[in-house]
């Protein structure tokens, strides 16, 4: 088989979903793919798509600020019509950024805990081999759009907090005093009413009385899987009650998504799309007001290439929603672009990253009381020649991704390794 013969086959296969793991490595090897360097390499899928395909998370089909279009039917149209495929993409994610019905990101978003929102965002253009993104940025509506500054116009990759702001005021951007809608700050005061109605500082009395300090804060158990980080502390004392206090906003906020009150797809709430052009090129975009009531300053997976977002042109593209910290300690997305590359399917290689994450989650405080991870995680993974998946650590009957190619923008199930809820 000659290395055409080969592509050919491993494009067929893909398009039908039926590589195997590991099978279009096989046949690389058998047919003596090599890379630059003359060496044997795990063969990138090199066959261009016919068709563009998007995959996103669920706010890009469900938000439409008012308009006609979802953010991944306005990426569609932008594809099919010839506009560059990121600039299609962050069009449309554009659209729920602005949506103040959208908690998760943007406009809306929900806000740290001192009640500012602070937004990460990334892209990755495939065909360009370029990178932007920003880090808690503040008052601007489009992190997506000032991530692509970033890219476009410097040599950085990465701009955060007040230099992010500055970067945006300088280029023009409208710098908003607030970017809480009238909801998204009635649930940041319910989650401070939560953590301590008299003093927010020092909650743990609160929560224990509420039920909610259970084990996480036993100083047995933070001695034995944390350390004896307090002692080592400039002031021992703060830093015992900031742990407390981190874990008990934790706690907090998740009893607000047991209640109902928040989504569970807002509390790390996310948009991340992933595209395909006709002619295989790939992009992605990620934006997020990430993890809701976070330490100010905090930055997740989103703007982190690898964690919550990445894309090789010769290969696919990853994206993600959930708990960030599970992909920025897993390098979660360049890790199932790395797996495809070695010849897992989409499926595959998400499943195998979130097998990774379910094996590395050991700390009590993050274990439900199966013993398994706590929280969920989504990937949105698609292949150069078009494949696709949307794999979740569990996989509820509800759970759904967003995809749209030629048969129309559609919701489809996400596919979990665990059954249940991380609440359970
Ligand atoms: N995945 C979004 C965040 O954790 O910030």
């Amino acid at each position: 088989m000659d290395r055409r013969d080969f592509v050919k086959t491993a494009a067929a296969g893909a398009a039908a979903g039926a590589v195997p793991s590991l099978a279009a490595s096989s046949a690389a090897a058998e047919a003596g793919v090599t890379g630059e360097s003359g060496r044997m390499s795990a063969p990138a899928i090199h066959t261009r798509a016919t068709r563009p395909v998007l995959v996103a998370d669920v706010s890009s089909i469900r938000y439409r600020n008012g308009g006609p279009e979802s953010a991944i039917e306005r990426a569609f149209r932008g594809i099919t019509e010839g506009e560059d495929i990121l600039d299609a993409c962050v069009a449309g994610v554009n659209i729920p950024e602005l949506d103040p019905e959208e908690r998760g990101i943007g406009y809306g978003g929900l806000p740290n805990a001192d009640g500012v929102v602070q937004l990460d965002s990334c892209l990755m253009h495939g065909p360009r081999r370029w990178a932007g993104g920003v880090a808690g940025l503040e008052g601007v509506k489009t992190p997506s759009l000032v991530a692509k500054a970033v890219a476009e116009l410097t040599d950085h990759h990465l701009v955060v907090g007040k230099g992010a702001q500055d970067f945006a005021r300088a280029l023009g951007f409208e710098i908003h005093d607030d970017l809480n809608t009238a909801a998204s700050r009635e649930l940041w005061l319910e989650w401070r009413r939560r953590v301590d109605p008299g003093h927010w500082l020092d909650p743990e009395e609160r929560l224990r009385d509420t039920g909610r300090v259970g084990e996480d804060t036993d100083p047995d158990t933070i001695r034995r899987e944390r350390g004896p980080a307090p002692a080592a502390h400039p002031d021992p004392a703060r830093a015992a009650r900031l742990r407390r206090f981190h874990d008990a906003s934790l706690a907090a906020g998740l009893s607000m998504v047991d209640d109902g009150l928040i989504d569970p797809d807002s509390f790390w709430g996310t948009t991340s799309l992933e595209a395909v052009s006709p002619d295989g090129d790939l992009c992605g975009v990620t934006t997020t007001s990430g993890l809701s009531w976070k330490i100010p300053g905090r930055a997740g997976d989103s703007p982190i290439l690898g964690a919550g977002q990445y894309v090789d042109n010769d290969v696919g593209a990853a994206g993600s929603t959930g708990r960030g910290e599970a992909n920025l300690y897993n390098l979660s997305c360049f890790m199932i672009v790395e797996f495809m590359r070695q010849g897992m399917s989409p499926k595959d290689a998400g499943m195998a990253v979130l097998e990774r994450v379910r094996h590395n989650t050991v700390e009590s405080r993050l274990l439900n009381s199966r013993g398994l991870p706590a929280f969920d995680l989504r990937f949105f993974v698609l292949g150069k020649v078009g494949d696709y998946a949307g794999v979740a650590m569990y996989g509820a009957a509800e759970s759904a991704f967003a995809v749209c190619d030629e048969n129309g923008a559609r919701e489809e199930p996400l596919e979990g390794l665990l059954e249940g809820s991380p609440r359970d």
